[in-house]
């Protein structure tokens, strides 16, 4: 069986059958989620904190993202896998391009994932691209930025930082990403952003509007230390992890998921 591709999720965009992805760090939950028809994995950073118990996501390695990767890529054969470079890992297009390949050849990923759209981001962006590795961009609240940012708050609310977000997402995809994450934005931009751009938008606390949703699955099943606001513990009303997973695959085609409550104005 053939993994989602790219060109499967812009037919999606385009004909508005919505996306569904979740986190997952390892085989056995990889498994679950493609068996439930999930459409990305998201092998995330945020690893580092659902994971390894951390406060960020700052001290994760390219040998984390590679180990967790590859179980991933074992226990999955449907779903498109998106790996995240970890911070710092980034720095200059050389060594972008080095660590992309690394997520690719050594852990199984199909795309990977950089977050912010500043600074030489589309340099660094444009020169992955051109040796045919898919990026998708990460914009709005973006974790590897916790230092600038001082906590996990909503991004664009005011009208200057959401005209920078909405710049950023077309420099990006003037750069050649073939989608966006676009995370904890008020839903009124996230669906201009949307409408905006050609490629695939996928939210988390971006409201319903996007072109998709993802979750990190922890919080999706209520366990995490945190419960943060955009997300749902779909747990507890379905009792066993597949039918929570079935529920939230359910909510998000049918654009239930995510309600008000779960979204920023
Ligand atoms: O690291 C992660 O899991 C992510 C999602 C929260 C979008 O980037």
């Amino acid at each position: 069986m053939t993994r989602i591709n790219i060109s499967r999720l812009d037919e999606m965009k385009s004909t508005g059958e919505k996306i569904v992805s979740l986190t997952a760090y390892d085989a056995s939950f990889a498994t679950v989620l493609d068996e439930a028809g999930v459409e990305i994995i998201l092998v995330g950073d945020s690893l580092g904190m659902v994971l390894h118990g951390e406060d960020n996501t700052l001290n994760v390695t390219m040998e984390d993202m590679i180990y967790h990767i590859r179980q991933v890529a074992a226990g999955s054969k449907h779903a498109m896998i998106i790996g995240d470079m970890p911070y710092k890992s980034y720095l200059n297009p050389e060594q972008a391009l080095t660590n992309a390949k690394r997520l690719i050849e050594e852990g199984g990923a199909d795309v990977i994932k950089l977050e912010r759209g500043d600074g030489n981001l589309c340099e660094i962006t444009r020169h992955i691209i051109s040796h045919d590795i898919p990026v998708c961009g990460h914009l709005g609240l973006t974790p590897q930025s916790i230092e600038e940012l001082g906590s996990y708050k909503v991004q664009g609310r005011d009208p200057v930082a959401a005209k920078q977000i909405k710049q950023d997402a077309l420099a990006l995809q003037e750069a050649g990403i073939s989608m966006l994450v676009l995370e904890c934005v008020p839903s009124s931009l996230a669906a201009s952003i949307t409408d905006l751009l050609r490629i695939p938008v996928i939210g988390i606390g971006a409201g319903a509007d996007c072109d998709g949703q993802v979750l990190v699955i922890y919080d999706l099943l209520g366990i995490s230390r945190t419960s943060p606001h955009m997300s749902k513990n779909f747990l507890a009303e379905n009792g066993n992890i597949r039918d929570a997973i079935a529920a939230y695959i359910e909510a998000v085609k049918f654009s239930s998921f995510p309600d008000a409550e779960h979204s920023f104005k």
